[in-house]
């Protein structure tokens, strides 16, 4: 049965049933729907609109439905409307007229951009939990790498030395940047639509503070007519989600590499690897993969409804049940993916000394050689086209700087002495930077002080 029959004299066709309908997936926020609907009958109540009797009935009846569907004793009806008839409609089965009296005040308009805030709400703390316990992930790493030795790169050419603790830590930031972006989010989305009516209100004497304390919000909303068509903080969270994908895709590309016969800088575990149905040899990095395809899928979804919502004049357009799908998949994607990038960095075995070795063979310390000749009073310009000739003599003779003697040094530029080589050890390279955000070790461990007392507070 249908919530608006009165009007119609003919029954809807049925390919246009199932076109409208959205209890296939709209029954996902069940829960939120109850929860809305008591608050509103409580404050119906607590108004004068109902009587306190009628609203135990109802807020009696609301539980019962809950209960029964969690238990699995109540079926979601899949030729339902919408998850908001289901439940009307149920409940008035169940206690008769009083249970007319539930949508009193209020329009599924409101209805419905309370369920889907309520929803989301919700994810938007359990995808910051994800967030906080991949960075407790990465922290632990980095506290156990801050003298693992490791070539850092630009333009994927090894550049200079830097450790494990360092690489891992610039996904640390990004992540805790992911974080405050969600806690923005929650803030500015944390205000109650319900109270709105269908776009201008109610004549009723509704009190919609007393609703939003109820429901947790800040407050209620302040204009109705953006109450029922706002789709903000959905744009928002997917753009977020995008953002914490696009990180968690960089990572999962360099953990791919590493991951390589070529570079051998990790290994992932077995239980995060999967094999080839036709070469025994193999064992591939899908689920590291898979994170990096994902990313495509969670950026849809945010073009998808920026796209649904580019033309739509105020208030309320059925266009905007298309908010719902995409955003449950987008939302289960990137928890999936935390999830399981998390688990895959907890198992992977590092590689040290490959790292280490690295490190050694790309000149990563040509750099600091040039800086020792400034040391030594050699202008940067001159000193960078002396190292650049060192460069050459050890590419031809197929060595590192380390293995030149001081003859070799001082054939090229005089200012060398014996202490050349110590300041291009790797050890030296990476521990005279020291700079806050700098891989020295001195430094890192600053760094990793304050982020455990971020994680911590
Ligand atoms: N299923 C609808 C949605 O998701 C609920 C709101 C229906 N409102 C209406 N005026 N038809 O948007």
């Amino acid at each position: 049965m249908k919530l608006w029959g009165g009007r119609f004299t003919k029954e809807e066709n049925a390919l246009v049933h199932n076109f409208n309908a959205s209890i296939s997936f709209d029954q996902k926020f069940y829960k939120q729907d109850i929860r809305g609907s008591i608050a509103h009958v409580t404050m119906l109540a607590s108004s004068g609109i109902l009587t306190d009797e009628e609203k135990d009935v109802i807020v009696a009846g609301l539980n019962g439905i809950l209960n029964d569907i969690e238990s699995g004793a109540l079926e979601i009806d899949q030729t339902a409307e919408d998850i908001h008839s289901f439940v009307e409609q149920t409940l008035i089965e169940r206690v008769g007229d009083t249970g007319k009296k539930l949508h009193t005040g209020r329009s599924r308009n409101d209805q419905v951009a309370l369920d889907m805030k309520l929803y989301t709400r919700d994810e938007v703390t359990e995808t910051d939990e994800l967030l906080k316990t991949l960075l407790s992930e990465i922290l632990k790493i980095m506290k156990e790498n801050t003298t693992t030795y490791m070539p850092g790169f630009t333009h994927l050419q090894k550049a200079q030395p830097i450790t494990l603790a360092h690489h891992f830590g610039a996904y640390f930031e990004m992540f805790k940047r992911d974080r405050e972006r969600l806690a923005d989010i929650y803030k500015r989305m944390n205000y109650c639509p319900l109270g709105s009516g269908a776009l201008a209100g109610t004549t009723y004497p509704l009190d919609r503070e007393l609703t939003a304390s109820l429901l947790d919000f800040a407050g209620p909303t302040l204009n109705s007519m953006d109450s029922v068509s706002d789709r903000d903080y959905l744009i928002e969270f997917l753009s977020a989600l995008s953002t914490i994908m696009m990180h968690l895709s960089r990572f999962s590309e360099e953990i791919i590499v590493w991951n390589t016969n070529e570079y051998r800088f990790v290994e992932i575990d077995d239980s995060y690897s999967t094999g080839s149905s036709i070469m025994p040899q193999k064992k591939n990095p899908d689920i590291a993969e898979l994170v990096r395809g994902k990313t495509g899928r969670v950026y849809g979804a945010l073009m998808s409804l920026l796209t649904t919502m580019k033309g739509l004049p105020l208030a309320y357009n059925k266009d905007m049940q298309e908010d719902k799908e995409l955003t449950f998949d987008a939302i289960d994607t990137v928890k999936g993916c935390i999830g399981l990038f998390t688990g895959m960095i907890a198992t992977m075995k590092f590689n040290n000394e490959v790292m280490e070795s690295s490190a050694k063979n790309g000149f990563t310390n040509a750099t600091d050689a040039a800086d020792y000749l400034v040391n030594h009073g050699v202008p940067f310009r001159d000193a960078h086209g002396i190292v650049g000739q060192l460069v050459l003599f050890c590419i031809d003779k197929g060595i590192a700087l380390d293995d030149m003697t001081l003859e070799e040094f001082k054939a090229i530029s005089p200012v060398f002495e014996e202490d050349i080589y110590d300041a291009i050890s790797l050890k030296t390279c990476v521990e005279k930077r020291l700079t806050i955000g700098a891989p020295g070790k001195e430094a890192m461990d600053k760094v990793i002080a304050i982020n455990e007392a971020y994680l911590n507070a």
